[in-house]
């Protein structure tokens, strides 16, 4: 979602601005602008709806030269993507630039109020009613910008992260931030803003973090200044960046999201190093043991979260209460801020969150701290806001995930929360040191097992042939002409990516027709029970987000109220049915759409026979411990999603109307 960045300094200004947007574009964009404040006083501001490659071609004749900028990629909320409602927007009297991320909740009362004083205003935005307030005070009261940002920030009720530059004073960045993320990065004789540290991890690994309304003075040659809205000067805490620029880097890879796949052997590896000890004996998560007395006592868990992490939390709810015997609620973030929850000292409130940014997931830990329970993070992101809100938690250390569609972090996630589940288990003593012994040393095994998931690349590459397609071709032929018909089918698969295949027109009856039955597939259903059921709403999530098909996650039992109305040959189902407690029974559901019909692509454990003999395609991967096996069946899912969104030619890291980081409600 939308990312700031802006920078003061020695080096080409336009430059670094330009190569920080590129470096933001994983969080999804529709616009991009830049400001300028030039050596002689003037501000330019260029805009460019579409990528930051258009915004980059409109500039090529303009003027560059800069002592200081601030550049923004914009993800419509308040107006349509257009070059006018794009980022940076001026003051009325064009002496002010301002970019901003989040919503200005009161902006129309805002707007009301400033258009009876004349104000005029060009685009449908929130953020140019900000500006416009800070011009009006600033005039009104005479007042330097920082007194007249603080004055207009005062006013604002929403979420802001704002970087406003001025025309007279192009050695100066006024900066705040509430509820939406900003990092200030600190380097020698120059200093970076930014929505996170991607963009200027190549020049400086120190930064400090904003705090909610605090603004910043970042002034050429001066050391930075922090202040309240109250004008009282802040503390400033310098942290220094774990990040490294290969991790921002596709390292060989066609896309970031199947590096991120690919990653997963290692990030897991990353993540329990060091919490599972002694062998497997030993659990260590340190934000279970330093507050011991908080989950003795819990008479309940209450998860929140978005997205991918909302299939994670399901998950650590059937892990924590196999585990350690605590009833677990799961909540949408976005529904639980609203519902009025009831919660005491005694609950835990667990907030997911890979970027550690989301909105709503921010919104739900405030109400669940101001209701006194006691609030634990799981994110990805050393800084970020959600684990600084939270009162303890835990990293799941898969580095950065560029892809916009959650992979590795969604297995980091699940195995944080199966070690968090055992740690808490071993704390109570619902689990035997045997037990414990049993799944610490599973975990060690994992990573490696995941590698042998992976070995299925080829064959799942395969497989979403056949299920890509809304449309596709036979090519037929008979003599010489089935040569040609190959070949002629073959060129269209090279560069149209639409599955063809050619065929000697006698022998079709003998197959393809068949096979073309399973590439009209517009919809798929992703079926599981018990653990496997999150991984089967997280395959449907995966499909949708990057392939734009339209898929449906269901508890398989569930499946005969409704959605087997569905069920034809025209519609695959992805049924993961590992060798767990329900397997039985998901080889009934298995049958049940079978005998519909169904195709069926099915995730089973290796050796199995029985469904091997009903599915149509089956996947084979390795026996864990039940309470493992979503971080080794998801795999094959995000593989083939990936594949299926290649083949129809989709744009895997940058899926159209998503974001990587959800700073708005
Ligand atoms: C966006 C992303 C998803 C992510 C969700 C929650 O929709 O595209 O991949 O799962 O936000 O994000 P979080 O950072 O809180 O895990």
């Amino acid at each position: 979602m939308c990312g700031i960045v802006g920078y003061i300094g020695g080096g080409n200004v336009y430059d670094v601005l330009i190569k920080g947007l590129h470096r933001l574009e994983y969080r999804g964009y529709d616009s991009a602008g830049i400001a300028l404040v030039t050596p002689s006083g003037t501000l330019n501001v260029y805009k460019a709806m579409g990528k930051v490659s258009n915004l980059e071609n409109f500039c090529k004749d303009k003027n560059l030269d800069a002592l200081a900028g601030i550049a923004h990629t914009r993800w419509a909320t308040h107006g349509e993507p257009s070059d006018c409602n794009a980022h940076p927007h001026y003051s009325e009297d064009g002496n002010l630039a301002l970019v901003h991320n989040g919503t200005i909740e009161n902006y129309k009362l805002l707007k009301d109020a400033l258009t009876q004083h004349g104000c005029r205003f060009h685009s449908e935005t929130d953020t140019e009613v900000l500006v416009q307030l800070i011009e009006y005070i600033k005039v009104k009261n005479n007042c330097s910008l920082l007194d007249a940002v603080r004055e207009s920030l005062k006013q604002v009720v929403g979420a802001y992260a704002i970087a406003v530059v001025e025309k007279d004073h192009p050695n100066r960045i006024i900066a705040a931030r509430k509820s939406s993320p900003l990092v200030i990065g600190i380097g020698e004789d120059e200093m970076f803003l930014a929505s996170d540290a991607t963009p200027f991890v190549e020049y400086t690994k120190e930064c400090v973090y904003l705090k909610d309304e605090e603004v910043a003075i970042i002034e050429r040659g001066e050391p930075l200044k922090l202040v309240t809205l109250e004008n009282k000067e802040a503390k400033i805490d310098v942290t220094t960046l774990e990040l490294s620029i290969s991790q921002l880097e596709k390292g060989g890879y066609p896309h970031f999201m199947l590096k991120e796949i690919f990653e997963q052997t290692s990030t897991l590896k990353d993540c329990i190093r060091g919490r599972v000890v002694n062998g497997g004996k030993r659990i260590i998560i340190s934000g279970v043991d330093d507050n011991k007395e908080k989950f003795l006592s819990a008479k309940r868990i209450v998860i929140v979260a978005c997205g991918t992490s909302w299939h994670a939390a399901l998950l650590g709810k059937y892990l924590i209460q196999d585990m350690c015997r605590i009833p677990v609620e799961v909540e949408y973030a976005s529904e639980f801020r609203y519902s009025n929850p009831v919660l005491d000292d005694r609950d835990i409130v667990m907030a997911i969150s890979q970027s550690g940014e989301t909105a709503d997931t921010l919104a739900a830990i405030k109400i669940a701290k101001s209701m006194g329970a006691f609030v634990y993070g799981i994110s990805n992101v050393v800084g970020s806001s959600i684990p600084r809100e939270t009162d303890s938690g835990t990293y799941i250390h898969v580095g950065p995930e560029i892809g916009v569609a959650s992979t590795k972090a969604f297995t980091g996630q699940v195995m944080v929360l199966t070690m968090v589940a055992a740690a808490i288990a071993q704390l109570k003593g619902t689990m035997t040191q045997e037990e414990i012994a049993e799944i610490g040393k599973a975990i060690h095994k994992i990573p490696s097992l995941v590698g042998k998931v992976l070995g299925l690349n080829s064959k799942i590459e395969r497989l979403s042939l056949i299920y890509t397609y809304a449309r596709n071709f036979l090519y037929l032929g008979r003599g010489y002409s089935y040569p040609v018909a190959l070949e002629g089918a073959l060129k269209l698969k090279e560069i149209s990516y639409i599955h063809a295949e050619g065929y000697p027109a006698a022998e079709m009856k003998h197959g393809p027709i068949a096979s073309l039955i399973y590439t009209y597939a517009r919809n798929f259903l992703y079926l599981g029970r018990g653990y496997s059921y999150p991984v089967a709403l997280e395959g449907a999530l995966k499909l949708k987000e990057i392939s734009y098909i339209h898929a449906e996650g269901y508890p398989a039992a569930e499946m005969k109220h409704g959605p087997i109305a569905l069920i034809d040959a025209e519609m695959p189902s992805v049924i993961i049915a590992p060798n767990d407690h329900l397997y039985e029974k998901i080889v009934n559901n298995v049958q049940q759409v079978k005998a519909r019909g169904g195709s069926i692509i099915a995730i089973v454990t290796e050796g199995d026979t029985t469904i091997r003999n009903i599915a149509d395609h089956v996947l084979e991967v390795p026996e864990v411990p039940e309470a493992l096996s979503p971080i080794i069946t998801s795999i094959p899912l995000q593989l083939l999603s990936y594949y299926i969104a290649i083949n129809k030619g989709k744009n895997v890291d940058m899926p159209r109307n998503l974001a990587k980081s959800v700073t708005v409600e």
